[in-house]
């Protein structure tokens, strides 16, 4: 992994919420590399079975759970249970997000409706029941981070996909709530803002349009699109340590494509 001789994370428990693939996939990698012990919770559970099977193949403390983030009840149990194997919670990193609307989010006159509601149930709704199920852990330890994975859409402005900007715009407004609310109890929440990153499964998948990642690149001031092992590093800095005087913040991580 590279990061093996980084014990930033020890001893530490956290949640990776949307894990089974893509980038909360590579920031479990990331946390258990970096000596955490991580719950692994998604929809896909055999995706996240997969992953905290090839942690505990490499020696890490990895165990995944079913979470429905839209559901109350799913999310309760989901918590129940990975309080129950983690003993505490530290962190929790929210992650998840329904990407199969994204291509029908077409445009503020013609966006299906049930297209807007599933994305503001997942990204919105489903996020504030995360928040509300893992925050009175944190307090119990004494303090605790969230990240929540926003997208550079919140900032970009484009002209496709307003479900999904208003989404993460809005999940920029939870977050900065959370910092507000709770920061002098010793909780942190910050977002990292992907541009655009190309996870295995889409490479896998190869249906990515080769224009669409000619136009990705000539947007950086990069060398290359984003990989999620980019977007892992820093979850996993926000969740450690080093990142306990940063709150309230959104991390733009997208090889300089979006400026601030
Ligand atoms: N890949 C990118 O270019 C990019 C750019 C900006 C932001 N993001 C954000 O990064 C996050 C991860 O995206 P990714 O590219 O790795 O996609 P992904 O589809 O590989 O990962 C999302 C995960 O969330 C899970 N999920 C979906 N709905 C869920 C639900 N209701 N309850 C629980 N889990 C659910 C999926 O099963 C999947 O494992 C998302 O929030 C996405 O909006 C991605």
């Amino acid at each position: 992994m590279g990061h093996g001789m980084c014990n930033r994370l020890r001893g530490k428990a956290i949640m990776v919420i949307g894990a089974g693939t893509g980038i909360g996939a590579a920031t479990v990698a990331r946390l258990c590399a970096e000596g955490a012990r991580v719950c692994a919770a998604d929809v896909n559970l055999p995706a996240a079975e997969a992953v905290a099977e090839r942690m505990t193949a490499l020696g890490h403390d990895a165990f995944a759970v079913a979470i429905d983030i839209i559901d109350e009840a799913s999310v309760q149990a989901a918590f129940a249970d990975a309080i129950a194997w983690l003993g505490g919670l530290d962190g929790v990193h929210v992650n998840a997000a329904d990407l199969r609307t994204i291509f029908a989010d077409s445009n503020a006159l013609e966006v299906d409706l049930a297209v807007f509601d599933r994305t503001i149930a997942v990204n919105l709704r489903g996020h504030l029941l995360c928040t509300r199920a893992a925050l009175p852990h944190l307090l119990a330890a004494r303090g605790g981070a969230l990240v929540y994975t926003s997208s550079d859409a919140c900032d970009s402005g484009e002209p496709e996909r307003p479900s999904y900007a208003m989404s993460k715009s809005g999940l920029n407004g939870l977050m900065r709530h959370v910092a507000s609310r709770w920061g002098r109890q010793a909780i942190t929440a910050n977002a990292v803002a992907p541009g655009f990153v190309m996870t295995p499964e889409m490479i896998a998948g190869g249906q990515v349009p080769p224009e669409w990642i000619d136009h990705c690149i000539a947007q950086t001031r990069s060398t290359r699109l984003g990989k999620a092992e980019d977007i892992a590093g820093v979850v996993a800095m926000l969740l450690s340590e080093d990142g306990r005087w940063i709150n309230g913040q959104v991390f733009h991580v997208n090889g300089g494509a979006l400026l601030h």
